[in-house]
């Protein structure tokens, strides 16, 4: 149970003493963990409005009307890992395997150049087949045939060699959500052999290097406490990361945590907002788990200062595999077939696609282009 007073009505002086602390952090200060707390606790839907007001003009003001397009290619659903959310864990044995060579990777990513895409994501799940070597084969392949292509990465864990060796091979960006920033709850999600430390010293290897680093977490996921998100806002507040990857949790029901509920709709809206306002720079996907859970999900993410979507380039017959949660909108929404529909989503939000390569602001000129 999150946003615990949600759907409550406050005191006016409540409203005012919340108000106070979103105005701060939009006037560019730091919040302190009693007082992310305090806006947690007391947060209600009154003030729902007010927030996303301020993270939508903050959006505008770093990166005006542009929603950035990206093409997400799912390249395996092999995974070694077991988190307790995630229905392509190891363990989930009612599922069909996929993995793309690289002849597959190439032509869907030279279909998608051909398509206007300037950024592609490279996503899967922790599988060994894609040894440093290959990958480094992929990367140098694709940066010397789309010289002005943004390549991102989303492959997990790695090493700080295997991380260093892709950015010199030519990858660009990586996404690698930190899940939980509270060890405690971490560790509540994931087997004991994953670690909330290993995973923040691979966020801070992929910075140090100079990818463009895209850390997040699930709204909603089991046993998460506004003290949790406390922790996970204070960490965006201090690690800054380029990308901030945030949806609600969605029930999956072959793995562990079938019985729990999905996130609120409503508490993803006020964490986009929030990161907005923390980390105005940021890079802000409307991800899939959010047109999962509602239809109206992308246009109220990009009215609370989102500015990404990644439309899924993945082969439609390997889709349906790629089934992180339940009822993922894999065959519509987010595919090439529906840009149409995301684009008059974006209209509606009173903002512009955009197939620019949209790096980081303070990355206009990135090194590996
Ligand atoms: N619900 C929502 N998001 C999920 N992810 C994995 N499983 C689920 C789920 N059941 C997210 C994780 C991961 C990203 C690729 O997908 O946050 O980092």
């Amino acid at each position: 149970m999150i946003l615990n007073n949600y759907y409550n009505l406050n005191s006016s002086n409540t409203n005012e003493r919340i108000k106070t602390l979103i105005n701060n952090l939009d006037n560019g200060l730091n919040l302190s963990k009693d007082q992310f707390l305090d806006l947690l606790n007391n947060f209600n839907y009154e003030l729902l409005p007010y927030i996303q007001d301020l993270a939508f003009k903050k959006r505008k003001a770093v990166y005006h009307d542009s929603v950035y397009i990206r093409g997400l290619i799912e390249i395996s659903n092999y995974c070694k890992n077991n988190c307790y959310y995630c229905g392509i864990r190891k363990n989930n044995d009612d599922l069909e395997r996929y993995r793309y060579n690289k002849n597959e990777i190439y032509q869907i990513v030279d279909y998608a150049y051909h398509n206007g895409y300037k950024t592609i994501v490279l996503q899967g799940g922790e599988d060994d087949y894609y040894s440093d070597d290959l990958l480094i084969e992929i990367l140098t392949y694709l940066r010397s045939n789309y010289p002005d292509l943004a390549l991102t990465l989303s492959l997990g864990e790695r090493s700080y060699e295997s991380y260093y060796k892709l950015y010199q091979a030519g990858a660009n960006r990586y996404l690698l959500r930190h899940e939980s920033a509270s060890a405690e709850h971490y560790s509540k999600l994931h087997p004991q052999e994953m670690k909330l430390t290993t995973r923040i010293n691979c966020l801070n290897d992929l910075k140090t290097i100079g990818y463009q680093t895209g850390a997040g977490l699930m709204v909603g996921s089991p046993y998460q406490t506004n003290n949790d998100l406390v922790d996970d806002l204070l960490f965006l507040q201090s690690f800054q990361p380029e990308m901030i990857g945030i949806g609600p949790y969605l029930n999956h029901p072959k793995t562990p945590f079938k019985s729990f509920n999905n996130g609120d709709i409503n508490h993803v809206l006020v964490i986009y907002a929030l990161a907005r306002l923390i980390c105005p720079e940021a890079l802000i996907p409307s991800t899939t788990a959010t047109s999962s859970l509602a239809s109206d999900g992308r246009y109220r993410a990009l009215q609370s200062g989102c500015n990404v979507i990644m439309i899924n380039l993945s082969l439609l017959d390997k889709r349906k595999n790629y089934s992180l949660y339940a009822n993922k909108t894999y065959v519509g929404d987010e595919s090439q077939e529906y840009l149409s529909l995301i684009k008059a989503d974006i209209e509606k939000a009173h903002l512009k696609i955009n197939f620019a390569v949209g790096n980081h602001i303070t990355r206009e000129v990135d090194n590996n282009e």
